[in-house]
């Protein structure tokens, strides 16, 4: 009779073995169990023609046997209806290649100000950044522009609540920049501009690229030079710059610089309205009064100031006239433009 169970018990847990993987242990139940003909239940017969001194010891290891089995077979069908849950409805070929995640890509404007960034970068330029929401004081009083000055405007500024407005240019980077360190400075500030202005070359917010070199002996010469490298850098060798007089508050001189037409190389065409040229941003000597405002001394030190339109870059190597395009964000838009290579 021992032997019988210790028999049993080794073929229930080979059989056992084999069923698990497969989930179907109804099998084993029957041949186990069932009270007609399961092996349990005939050893029981069988137990009670046992003379009564064996019963206890024998008793005890069947009962062992039975519980053991029970339980073993309840465990394998718990798990097998687990596992039916998350078994796929229908064979799959499981070596077949997944479907790939949908990968976003960089936004069009991101893409040309980081290669903006690497032309300066290059030539030894730092990246600073300031706030967006600014002070009348950055954005506009030590950039020496006056209480009656156009931009000041309620028509071109957003102004909020706690004499705070959005800044509308990068220029208060410069104030900023100047005030925490001490020259030599080269300086480039990436970021967010805002004015209330809205047509096909004008959105309410933009980006804008703010350079500022200051040391002793900086001259219109290093700016020129520094205009012509970067505009070459962006767009090709053979782009010529113009710079064209003209007024910012706090450069002297200031200036407007153009490139030669990226169309038409000058000659004159529908891009650059007749005239060869395409503008591209201001810049000029910091004035010394803006010197003066964070404590430089205007005879020891000079520097040189610029700005551009990152945005207005971007469309003109995509060849998109309106501005707004790249801010609506459709899907449509930005697939075509990821589809024409970049840079
Ligand atoms: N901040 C000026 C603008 O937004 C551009 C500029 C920058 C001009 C630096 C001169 C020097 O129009």
């Amino acid at each position: 009779m021992e032997n019988k169970i210790r028999q049993i018990k080794q073929s229930f847990e080979e059989d056992l073995r084999a069923a698990l993987p497969t989930g179907r242990l109804a099998d084993i139940r029957i041949k186990y169990l069932s009270r007609r003909q399961g092996m349990i239940p005939s050893l029981l017969q069988e137990f009670r023609g046992l003379p009564s001194e064996q019963k206890p010891a024998i008793g005890r290891s069947l009962n062992h046997l039975k519980q053991h089995i029970e339980e073993e077979i309840r465990k394998g069908e718990n798990h097998a209806r687990t596992a039916d849950r998350f078994r796929p409805q229908e064979d799959f070929d499981i070596t077949l290649p997944g479907v790939p995640p949908a990968l976003g890509s960089i936004h069009p404007i991101s893409q040309i100000q980081e290669i903006l960034e690497g032309i300066f970068l290059e030539m030894g330029y730092s990246i600073e950044e300031g706030p967006e929401v600014e002070t009348d004081f950055y954005n506009f009083e030590a950039l020496h522009m006056p209480k009656d000055h156009p931009a000041r405007d309620m028509q071109d500024t957003f102004y909020l609540p706690g004499g705070l407005l959005l800044r509308t240019h990068t220029s208060p980077v410069q104030i900023r920049t100047m005030k925490k360190q001490r020259p030599p400075l080269k300086i480039i500030a990436p970021g967010k501009a805002f004015r209330r202005d809205s047509d096909i070359s004008h959105s309410p917010m933009f980006h804008q690229l703010e350079g500022l070199v200051v040391d002793e002996g900086i001259t219109f010469g290093d700016l020129k030079g520094t205009l012509e490298h970067l505009c070459r850098a962006v767009f090709d060798e053979g782009t010529r710059v113009r710079l064209r007089p003209s007024y910012f508050p706090f450069v002297e001189p200031g200036a407007e610089y153009d490139i030669s037409c990226l169309v038409c190389d000058g000659k004159g065409c529908r891009s650059c309205g007749s005239t060869g040229w395409l503008e591209m941003g201001g810049a000029g000597m910091v004035h010394p009064e803006v010197f003066r405002t964070v404590g430089l001394d205007p005879e020891k030190f000079s520097g040189f100031a610029f700005g551009l339109g990152i945005d207005r870059i971007a469309m003109l190597r995509y060849g998109i006239d309106d501005i707004r395009l790249f801010f609506e964000n459709d899907i449509r838009f930005l697939r075509q433009i990821q589809d024409c290579g970049g840079y």
